[in-house]
């Protein structure tokens, strides 16, 4: 042992202290790269918490504008919009009234945030049809993508005349962004964005999410959602949404799908988003209220995880708080 010569490489000199550390830290949090969702219920006159999304709740108008003017005052990036109509039917009308309660949340917190911070909606059907889905129904019942490309390209163009910076499909019909971009271009509506949920997978992780939206989906999301089984999918999904005029993509969920990001990351020439989704936040939620996990740690280090892996920004239910925390 004696003989033994001693290191004298020692990656342990750049942890010596917090100074080293911080300066040679790879990866950072900042709140300009974390993004807010913010859930509008129509008819509610006070915010209703999400029983399974602690610290997340349903909000009425004023609270909505609230949380955004929070959101945007701690600096982060972005909020994401989602809304909870009154009535549902199989086309999900409530998404193209442009007195819907998404469009109305758009021109309220738009008013509000719209000079500090990017306001994203998500578009979807998912939470206006009684049935459920992200699509119209042909009449087997099944899914029609091409027809549900129809009512995304309306969406989205009532969403950008309320004024929206960014609209983000969340639907995985085949050819959704060519089609957004198409109706959005020729509505005059060039500089509207398009971020575009590309790698999005059928997972259990969205649980807690449906009892945000009131969801009442009955079966599954598995002939549009991704296979968790399957990572080149992945790329591919990005690859043609890029090509279809994507001005962002994201991989959703996030922690569970790093291998995913990290592809996605590695080929993407526009930023790569991620989604920090319900059960993930419920996971770290219930395992701090059981004194099992630090929050504030367990938080910090699952948003660095994913920013390490190759997303430019992250959406996360923690957004506002993180923001508060990176202030101090
Ligand atoms: C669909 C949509 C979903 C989420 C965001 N957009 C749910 C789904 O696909 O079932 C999930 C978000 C989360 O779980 O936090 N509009």
């Amino acid at each position: 042992m004696s003989d033994q010569p001693l290191p004298y490489i020692r990656p342990r000199r750049l942890r010596r202290d917090a100074a080293m550390r911080r300066l040679v830290a790879q990866t950072d949090l900042s709140a300009a790269r974390l993004i807010q969702p913010l859930f509008y219920k129509e008819g509610l006159t006070a915010p209703a918490p999400v029983a399974s999304m602690p610290t997340v709740a349903q909000l009425d108008l004023v609270s909505l504008v609230e949380h955004a003017r929070l959101a945007a005052s701690a600096g982060v990036g972005g909020i994401m919009l989602f809304a909870v109509p009154l009535e549902r039917d199989a086309q999900g009308c409530a998404a193209t009234d442009p007195d819907g309660p998404l469009a109305e949340a758009v021109r309220a917190t738009v008013a509000e945030v719209g000079d500090e911070c990017v306001v994203m909606a998500d578009l979807c059907l998912d939470e206006f049809t009684d049935h459920g889905h992200c699509g119209v129904l042909d009449e087997q019942g099944r899914v029609d993508n091409d027809a549900t490309l129809r009512r995304y390209a309306e969406m989205a163009v009532v969403l950008a005349d309320a004024g929206v910076h960014v609209v983000a499909p969340s639907g995985m019909m085949d050819g959704q962004v060519g089609a957004i971009r198409h109706a959005l271009d020729a509505a005059g509506h060039i500089e509207v964005g398009i971020l575009a949920y590309s790698a999005k997978y059928a997972s259990a992780f969205y649980g807690p999410f449906r009892d945000a939206v009131d969801s009442s989906l009955q079966g599954d999301r598995r002939t549009y959602q991704q296979d968790p089984a399957n990572r080149r999918e992945g790329v591919r999904e990005a690859a043609l949404d890029i090509a279809e005029g994507a001005d962002m993509v994201m991989v959703k969920p996030a922690l569970p799908y790093l291998d995913v990001l990290s592809d996605v990351a590695a080929m993407s020439p526009v930023p790569v988003l991620a989604y920090q989704v319900s059960g993930e936040l419920a996971m770290v939620e219930a395992a701090a209220a059981a004194g099992w996990l630090d929050r504030r740690a367990a938080i910090e280090e699952s948003l660095t995880a994913i920013r390490r892996a190759g997303a430019d920004a992250v959406l996360t239910y923690w957004a506002t708080e993180v923001a508060q925390w990176l202030r101090r």
